[in-house]
């Protein structure tokens, strides 16, 4: 008769490749019923968008075939319970993870990066929202499809709070759904830090496991004002692939050191690496040079987390609102769904690591 305790000290010899430690130290596994030579159990990850579901599916049974009954029947459930090192819940209650999608220099594709990570982690089971903190030139709204609606408003514990919109499973928030189509924000100075403070305490997001968010351009005090105010819990660099696009990503890098509170990078995301004509599938086209994106995460010692192409199907995607990422088995819509996972996996690490140590 196979037992409990045997399953558990064989499962001790499967490690989380991530975490470098063993499923059971990390009490990562659930629920196990054994009858006769079938053996089923339930591994807890740390995020739906796991990477190594299946590695580490195939290490348990490997695991239990050797050091238990090479004979028995076994069967891994997974589920996940996404994991957090937020300690002040003041702002954003209820919300595990913070991401961030910044660069140095506009238009290198920050909010088309925002928009389908948020799509592709939600295709994996996440509860995402995504907070268009773009005062200025807001485009979730269009992104998502959702220009010239209005957010309602709701009793939230005593207080009014702004209820995000949704669409294609993830909340949305923007600054756009405050505006009519033709007013611009002429939010100045001290007034942004008011107002943006405001707009980020007020909106009610329920619970989380990811929020993104997509930053304005640049590195001035708008910036400064979005990192002090929300508690990261890390950030997604975006760059071009040619020099100046890098430089410009440095200085973004740079501006993290600024303020008192250490946020980590997470990796970079070079976009428009190169394009590829449909009917020259294997010509690659260096439009924008080269490089990039390797070097700025060498210089923020992060994973270059992935390598969008140009596609026209992505530019469509965000001008018609209904974004690339949707088309999950699209090579476009792979690449999305591969750095959704190369950043839940960072989160992930991160978490871990944050875990380990405290
Ligand atoms: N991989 C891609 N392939 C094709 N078009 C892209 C790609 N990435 C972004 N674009 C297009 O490039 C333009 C700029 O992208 P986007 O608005 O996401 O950049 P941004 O960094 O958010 O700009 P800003 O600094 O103004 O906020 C958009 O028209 C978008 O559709
Ligand atoms: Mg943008």
């Amino acid at each position: 008769m196979i037992t409990e305790k045997e399953i558990l000290h064989a499962l001790s010899y499967v490690q989380e490749p991530d975490l470098h430690k063993d499923l059971v130290s990390l009490n990562m596994i659930k629920d196990i019923e054994i009858n006769d030579l079938s053996v089923e159990f339930t591994v807890v990850l740390t995020t739906p968008a796991c990477p190594l579901k299946e590695k580490i599916e195939t290490d348990c049974v490997a695991a239990i075939h050797q050091y238990v009954n090479d004979k028995a029947i076994v069967k891994v459930n997974m589920i996940s319970n996404v994991s957090s090192n937020r300690q002040d819940k003041f702002v954003l209650p209820g919300v595990r993870n913070i991401v961030a999608v910044i660069s140095g220099k506009g238009g290198v594709g920050k909010s088309t990066v925002a928009s389908n990570l948020a799509i592709a982690l939600s295709q994996t089971g996440a509860r995402i929202g995504l907070l268009d903190a773009d005062i200025y030139g807001p485009s979730q709204a269009l992104m998502f499809g959702l220009n010239g609606q209005q957010p309602y408003l709701e009793d939230v514990g005593g207080k009014s709070m702004m209820i995000p919109l949704e669409n294609y499973g993830v909340k949305v928030m923007s600054v756009a759904f405050l505006l009519k189509p033709d007013q611009a924000v002429a939010w100045r100075g001290p007034l942004v830090s008011s107002a943006l403070k405001q707009f980020i305490s007020d909106v009610s997001w329920g619970d989380l496991d990811y929020l993104i968010v997509d930053m304005p351009p640049g590195t001035g005090d708008v910036h400064l004002t979005l990192l002090q105010t929300t508690p990261l819990t890390g950030v997604v660099v975006v760059t071009t692939p040619q020099e100046v696009a890098l430089a410009d990503a440095q200085k973004a890098v740079a501006m993290l050191s600024m303020i008192p509170v250490k946020i980590p990078v997470l990796g970079v995301v070079e976009n428009m690496s190169w394009f590829t004509p449909i009917e020259l599938p294997d010509n690659k086209y260096l439009i924008f040079g080269e490089g990039g994106g390797q070097k700025l995460a060498d210089y923020c010692s992060s994973p270059l987390l992935t390598q969008v192409p140009l596609y026209m199907d992505i530019m469509n995607g965000g001008d018609t609102g209904i974004p690339a990422a949707l088309r999950a088995n699209t090579p476009y819509g792979k690449i999305y769904g591969q750095m959704a996972q190369a950043v839940a996996q960072q989160v992930a690490i991160l978490n871990g690591v944050v875990a380990q140590s405290s």
